[in-house]
């Protein structure tokens, strides 16, 4: 790719900022020069900014300035000038409530630092869940030329001789422990060992579908997405990436040109492919609202019904991301695929899906299963819907235990996580393996910021019977390294006036995840003597960013997004 011939530029965005001789231009040169730079360095050179999402405090982005450094020696060798800047960065394990209250913030900073500053590309720096569909966010709207160089995943979890992954491992052994079968020791040892170098989570987590469904989409270099965060060929790939975006730069290749609608078909595809993280829907609708695209739900599930899920990896199968990578990673599983990708779609190399992926090759058919043999069908994840969730539902089926798939049980009732947390492991609440758990007030509004609240924890007293698994309900999230039958993203949200406001203790419902259907058994006449009196719950917020995020957030089955943030000519909203 290096040696690619590039076009002279008609007139770089930078010059707009430099290329005059006046008080103005003479006064940003000098202050460049303020930071050490000879004028030669940049003057006329393209401006690539390196939009950062390195913290110590997103312990999974914290090596980017290192990945940042081979970013900026790719664009200085490509004969650009790389000016790398911070913007807001989201912590999964360290940032409360939840990181989910602040993707748009995310987005729109990221946005207006691309659209303030004199930069002819950009490159963006991700990792942990919401740093990626946040940085595409924010890049779509501003629509600059503009790269993704995620920070790749941490290496296996290593306990005693078994790899374990982050999230996914960390709630079995938590399961275990809450069942009285995990020792203080144990419990110790676990915390030194599965989280053991830089990266994000190493499962199929949220964090590591996104940085796929980046490359998916073909905002990447081909390969990208799975490189482990420790291996040098993270580094090589920055440096690749940098000397990239200086020729996107002469192009003016914007992501407005891959961002398509059959980009997102291809995204969603491999979403199903690989099992991803529910949260992958929320973002993939943000990402089309903000091109402008509609993205339905049901476009998901037509999907689903037509992908097999074939990669092999935790939390819906055995293995982990640096397993991952070495069969191949996303190349191999785009290939395995290509009948049904749209293969002519452009990508961020300036070549097509079936360019980039022609010399792809799987070498380990354990972890990337042929599309002929897969693990299961159809995709990870479905849509649910029916009177308890009229605008749309999600399940990972291939997280669901099969006894459960079609299930008819009585609602325990949680009106909120305070509630949840007060009485799940009561001694007296009355539940059993058959119950339905019900979690109110977990959406966008209600929550609020629709945390990772929805896979329940199953109650003690049915731990220690030995139940691992039950149907649980709520409007919340779950976060990607989890597992069971949990239902999220109830549309519209209990706080909106949805049907699961008025669910109540005892009430039948019932799950077909094969037919997919979500059914609250109550008489329809009853359902809506309940909606009519039903009262929203106070504002969290009345000042502020969250007072903000109240006014403008929209569902879960459109995206999350603030309203106001989506095009004027959208169609999705
Ligand atoms: Fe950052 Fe899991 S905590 S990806």
């Amino acid at each position: 790719m290096s040696e690619r011939v590039v076009e002279s530029p008609a007139r770089l965005r930078s010059a707009n900022w430099f290329g005059e001789n006046d008080l103005r231009s003479m006064s940003r040169r000098a202050y460049v020069r303020a930071e050490g730079f000879t004028r030669s360095i940049f003057d006329g050179k393209p401006v690539v900014g390196v939009c950062n999402s390195w913290s110590e405090l997103t312990t999974c982005n914290a090596h980017l300035r290192q990945v940042a450094e081979a970013v900026k020696r790719g664009v200085w060798a490509a004969g650009g000038f790389p000016m790398e800047f911070p913007t807001i960065s989201l912590g999964e394990q360290l940032m409360m409530p939840t990181t989910m209250l602040y993707r748009n913030l995310m987005a729109m900073d990221v946005e207006e630092c691309i659209r303030a500053y004199p930069l002819d590309s950009v490159v963006l720096l991700c990792g942990c869940d919401k740093t990626t569909p946040a940085q595409i966010m924010g890049a779509l709207s501003a629509d600059e030329p503009a790269i993704v160089v995620p920070g790749g995943p941490m290496l296996r979890g290593m306990l005693r001789g078994e790899a374990i992954g982050s999230g996914t491992d960390t709630r079995r052994f938590w399961h275990n422990r809450r069942a009285g079968l995990v020792s203080d020791e144990e419990w110790c040892e676990i915390e030194s060992c599965i989280a053991r170098s830089a990266g994000h989570c190493m499962v199929m987590g949220t964090a590591s579908t996104m940085t796929s469904m980046a490359e998916a989409l073909g905002l990447t270099l081909p390969g990208a997405a799975n490189i482990p965060a420790a291996d040098s060929r993270r580094l090589a790939i920055a440096e690749e990436s940098g000397k990239r975006a200086v020729e996107l730069a002469l192009e003016g290749l914007r992501p407005s040109k891959i961002v398509t609608n059959e980009a997102l078909e291809n995204a969603i595809r491999v979403d199903m492919a690989i099992g991803g993280s529910t949260n992958a829907i929320i973002h993939l609708v943000a990402i089309a609202g903000r091109a402008g695209i509609s993205l339905p739900l049901e476009t998901f599930d037509r999907i689903s019904r037509s992908t097999p899920f074939i990669t092999n990896i935790k939390p819906s199968g055995a293995y982990l991301m640096e397993d991952m990578y070495y069969a191949g990673g996303l190349p191999a599983v785009m290939k395995e695929l290509s009948a049904s990708l749209h293969l002519e779609a452009l990508t961020v190399t300036g070549k097509t899906v079936s360019e980039n992926v022609a010399g792809a090759r799987c070498f380990n058919r354990e972890v990337i299963k042929p599309v002929d043999k897969p693990l299961f069908p159809e995709g990870g994840t479905v849509i649910l819907k029916g009177n308890l969730a009229p605008c749309g539902a999600v399940i990972k089926q291939t997280a669901v235990s099969p006894h459960l798939q079609e299930h008819k049980g009585k609602a325990v009732v949680f009106e909120n996580y305070s509630d949840m947390m007060a009485r799940v492991d009561a001694a007296d609440l009355a539940v059993d393996e058959t119950s339905v758990l019900v979690l109110k007030n977990g959406g966008p509004k209600g929550a609020p910021g629709m945390p990772e609240w929805g896979d329940m924890p199953v109650p003690a007293k049915l731990l220690k019977a030995g139940v691992r698994d039950m149907v649980r309900i709520s409007d919340a999230r779950m976060s990607g390294t989890a597992y069971g039958t949990v239902v999220l993203h109830v549309s519209p949200e209990s706080a909106a006036g949805g049907p699961l406001a008025v669910v109540q203790d005892g009430d039948s419902i019932e799950l077909d995840v094969h037919e997919r259907r979500l059914e609250l058994l109550v008489p329809e006449a009853e359902l809506k003597r309940r909606l009519a009196s039903w009262r929203p719950p106070a504002p969290h917020f009345q000042r502020g960013y969250g007072k903000m995020f109240l006014d403008h957030i929209l569902q879960a089955h459109e995206g999350c997004d603030f309203d106001f943030l989506l095009p004027a000519n959208s169609s999705s909203h």
